[in-house]
């Protein structure tokens, strides 16, 4: 077995993911690399959800009865964890919402309908770049058609990083709002954001994070970041699906005006007219995922247990280890850095002129599990002049054996193809 320093011990933690013991096919060991559109999710979770429904089922907040007291406890102890996990100087921070997409559109609508100075309108600029989710970059799309606001971007560098060499002319005195992606989901890329950062500071700008690929592979910490709002999703760091998050700093949740409207969010209601709770409810209209909620609980918790900054150095580990294993393999050609340093574990790839979704179907037949496509990440493609890459992405419980599993399939691919 290869042994390489820095990894986690993958025995015990495979245990606590049921899925990662099933076959497929014919009885070939599931070899799961698709984790950066969604991870597994431990029994942990599992048993929380389990127990959740069984136990504790109720509607939050306002409820009279045992039941409702005690969902809400597990709701509201759930925000709780997620405000520690990311530390967050306050609970009243931490915004539930459906996924990273919800949170990303929460803020761009929110913009559209604030007042001074947040206000995004004709001859003001968003900003965001190249290598954003469709997520990140569809949101300010719209935002800009209605608003009449001009969207502008950095772009890429031939080593898949981005091009901030320009970024006085990209973030102006103009720009209103500025958000990027902490990791890509495509090529992995870790984005320094610190010129970023202080550019917007510099000119007033409001700065949003990304950080659906960070949360779950690195310590998150919204201080740090010195951002405005942090978006991530529950599902691609162990929690179930129908949960996500916004962080915003207080004063703005504050300031800003709701997204969706209904019950929860109201603090009085007539035929006229509404006041609004305070954040975090007035941004979490109707009966909030709070099943989900507690779930994502359940996942910080067992990430929290192992530790952010073992589960980083695990996939460190294991990428450097990849990259070497993927460039042994001719005319396989990376998308995005070629080293392990200042990226994830999420490596995007072509083989020859094979189209990725031969290469995806072939490595299934193995029992490989990668993903195939645009990644919702398009313009990374035609960036780099691309259909689709074939994308591998690991987690906490990927092995080297996993590695040399994908690298023998992938010569297995070539050859197949002749
Ligand atoms: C960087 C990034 N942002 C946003 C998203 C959207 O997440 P969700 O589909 O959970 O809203 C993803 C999902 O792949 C992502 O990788």
């Amino acid at each position: 077995m290869t042994q390489i320093p820095g990894l986690l011990d993958t025995e015990a933690i495979r245990k606590d993911f049921p899925i990662l013991d099933r076959t497929v096919h014919d009885g070939d060991a599931l070899v799961y690399l698709d984790n950066a559109a969604t991870s597994q999710k431990p029994r942990q979770v599992l048993d929380a959800l389990h127990e959740y429904y069984e136990r504790h089922n109720a509607n939050v907040h306002r409820g009279v009865h045992v039941l409702a007291e005690e969902a809400t406890a597990l709701y509201e102890g759930a925000r709780d964890k997620v405000a520690a996990f990311v530390n967050a100087p306050c609970r009243d921070e931490v915004v539930f919402t459906k996924n990273a997409s919800e949170s990303l559109n929460l803020v761009a609508n929110m913009l559209g309908w604030a007042d001074e100075p947040y206000r995004v309108e004709a001859g003001t600029e968003i900003v965001i770049t190249e290598m954003e989710h469709h997520s990140n970059i569809v949101p300010w799309q719209l935002l800009a058609q209605r608003t009449g606001a001009e969207l502008k971007w950095f772009g890429l560098t031939d080593d898949g990083r981005l091009d901030l060499s320009a970024v006085d002319e990209v973030i102006t005195e103009r720009t209103k709002v500025v958000s990027f992606t902490l990791v890509s989901n495509i090529m992995g890329t870790f984005n320094p954001i610190e010129a970023i950062v202080r550019r917007a500071q510099e000119v007033g700008a409001l700065v949003v994070v990304d950080a659906s690929q960070a949360a779950p592979h690195m310590p998150l910490d919204v201080q740090a970041l010195q951002a405005d709002f942090v978006a991530f999703t529950g599902h691609k760091m162990c929690g179930p699906t129908g949960i996500g998050v916004l962080w915003g700093r207080q004063e703005l949740l504050d300031d800003l005006p709701p997204f969706l409207g209904g019950g929860e969010m109201i603090e009085t209601v007539t035929m006229h007219a509404s006041t609004y709770a305070p954040a975090p409810h007035k941004f979490e209209a109707g009966t909030p995922p709070i099943a989900e909620a507690v779930g994502l609980g359940a996942a910080v918790d067992y990430l929290s247990s192992i530790g952010m900054d073992r589960v980083q150095d695990h996939e460190h580990a294991l990428t450097e280890y990849a990259v070497a294993r993927l460039k042994e393999i001719p005319e396989l050609r990376i998308i995005g850095p070629t080293t392990a340093e200042e990226r994830g574990a999420t490596i995007s790839f072509t083989l020859g002129d094979i189209h990725p979704h031969d290469v995806g179907q072939v490595l299934d037949e193995q029992g490989i599990a990668v993903r195939v496509g645009h990644h919702c990440a398009r313009p990374v493609c035609l960036r780099y002049g691309i259909p689709a890459t074939t994308r591998a992405s690991f987690y906490l419980y990927s092995t080297p054996a996993e590695v040399d599993a994908l690298a023998d399939g992938l010569v297995h691919v070539r050859n197949f193809f002749g």
